[in-house]
């Protein structure tokens, strides 16, 4: 039987406790030693403290496993301390060499050890972000019917079609077993013809979508661009959905907004979002966080993405306002042009003043600056009489351009060919003979149906909301030109 009057806890003034964890800075005065313990779990250290000789062997990055009385805490800035008992050195730990100190480091140099980058706890708190978003996109994906699937790594097509594809090989001289046990050498292609790391899932997506409707994933993605930009690495995280039975470029534009502002939202509520902010005000690391946005400039980037109703505008649109910045005396390095893709700076004046704190999609780009497998545009008015324009956006965020692309699909066969012919990806007298892209026209020969999806950086997004400027500094192990370490 519950019973009538609630039963009061007995009030202890400590705990014995046990923790583990690694060592964050060490001060060791005549009588008493202060540790600071981090486990990746938080920003703030936990406060340990020792005698001298327990203190002994103790220094940055050492890994230990301390008991003792978990005890409220004179300090100001700390309610609690532990007050240990036993402490145990849990392995070797070079102190003289070890290169993370409790001191700034240039993200410059911390790019030189990412195998020891992320115990600093503000990468720590990197991982749990990613970690966080994933979790929010994948519920927010299978609230609204999606399947998540795994489309391959190893392709025969360079989906872009811009020439960007790292080439997948054995090593030389490797040979097989045939059944019969003989050896035979591999002279020739692993896969007897050139296959590539993707560059995108779309094509594959676009099979998936075929047979359940709504797909999406989040693969590694690949893509050998030379570009030395703090926003392109060779290596990256692409979130990808397709959504069958659609014609509509609105719905697709609505899918991103929707899923972009549930992500900001969960953000917002979130301890992690807490700390992000916590450690972007802390006035001390200001100065020094190169670039890294505030915790002003933050919120106002979240409450943006977590807002409704993000400008839309065409791309004849936004050429237009370009070109009234110049008239205006606004001047660019690249003159805004109709038919030439926008650069950096374009989207960066676009985003900043059309946005005014939301991300802005610009829609309808003319055919010949985009990809071969985008539908035309479905309004008459947005096909400009000196080009076609086809159903497509650019996801734009201010301070780091384009976020996400996305387009509806042609889905008829000989308007898709025509494409193809048209960007060099089939010869014109070889009509349906390209070989490593006939399994993609079989989607348009069999059962096809109108549909779209986008691609978002995922590895953008986090640089994005975490306020990290350069995306080599947010993805663990990153790769780009020139640059491939551990
Ligand atoms: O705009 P992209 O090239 O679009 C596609 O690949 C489509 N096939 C996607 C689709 O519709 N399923 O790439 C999509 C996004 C870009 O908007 C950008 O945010 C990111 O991927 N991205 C990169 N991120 C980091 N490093 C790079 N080198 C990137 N290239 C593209
Ligand atoms: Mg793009």
């Amino acid at each position: 039987m519950p019973s009538t009057f609630p039963i009061q806890p007995r009030r202890a003034t400590y705990f014995h406790v046990t923790v583990n964890g690694f060592v964050r800075s060490v001060r060791k005065q005549k009588r008493v030693a202060f540790a600071a313990l981090g486990d990746g779990s938080s920003l703030e250290p936990l406060q340990v403290v020792l005698s001298p000789e327990q203190a002994e062997g103790l220094s940055t990055g050492t890994a230990v496993r301390i008991s003792g009385q978990w005890s409220q805490s004179p300090g100001k800035k700390q309610s609690h301390e532990l007050h240990a008992e036993e402490v145990a050195l849990l392995g070797e730990h070079d102190a003289q060499s070890y290169p993370l100190q409790k001191k700034y480091h240039t993200p410059e140099f911390l790019r030189t050890i990412p195998h020891l980058r992320p115990r600093i706890p503000q990468n720590a708190l990197l991982l749990r972000l990613r970690s966080q978003v994933i979790a929010s996109l994948t519920s927010f994906f299978g609230e609204h019917d999606f399947v998540q699937t795994h489309p391959p790594i190893i392709t025969s097509s360079d989906c872009e079609g811009a020439g960007e594809v790292f080439t997948v090989e054995s090593a030389p001289d490797s040979s097989v077993t045939k059944a019969t046990g003989e050896q035979v050498l591999l002279n020739d292609h692993f896969f007897r013809s050139p296959k590539y790391l993707t560059v995108s899932s779309q094509l594959h997506l676009e099979a998936l979508a075929q047979s359940v409707g709504k797909v999406w994933t989040l693969s590694p993605t690949f893509r050998a661009e030379k570009s030395d930009t703090p926003r392109h690495l060779s290596e990256f995280y692409m979130l990808e959905a397709e959504i069958c039975f659609t014609d509509n470029l609105e719905s697709v534009m609505t899918l991103v907004e929707n899923m972009l502002r549930h992500t900001a939202g969960v953000l917002q509520m979130s301890k992690i979002g807490e700390e992000i902010l916590e450690a972007r005000s802390d006035e001390h690391s200001k100065e020094e966080q190169d670039g890294t946005a505030s915790a002003q400039d933050l919120h106002t980037r979240w409450s943006g993405m977590a807002s409704a109703s993000w400008p839309r505008l065409s791309y004849e649109d936004a050429i237009d306002l370009l070109q009234k910045a110049v008239t205006s005396g606004r001047s660019f390095e690249f003159e805004p042009k109709y038919g030439s893709a926008l650069q950096a700076e374009h989207e960066k004046f676009l985003a900043s003043h059309v946005g005014q704190g939301k991300p802005i999609f610009i829609t309808d780009y003319p055919r010949d600056i985009k990809a071969f497998y985008m539908a035309p545009s479905d309004s008459v008015q947005r096909q400009r009489s000196d080009g076609e324009t086809v159903a497509c956006f650019d996801l734009l965020v201010p301070d780091l351009c384009e976020l996400a692309g996305g387009s509806l699909r042609e889905h008829r066969i000989s308007q898709l060919l025509e494409a193809m012919k048209r960007q060099g990806l089939v010869a014109p007298d070889l009509d349906g003979q390209i070989s490593n892209l006939q399994w993609y026209l079989d989607l348009r020969r069999y059962g096809s149906v109108p549909h779209g999806g986008f691609g978002l950086g995922f590895d953008r997004l986090l640089s994005y909301l975490s306020g990290i400027p350069n995306v080599r500094d947010v993805v663990t192990f990153p790769r780009w030109y020139g640059r491939c370490d551990c």
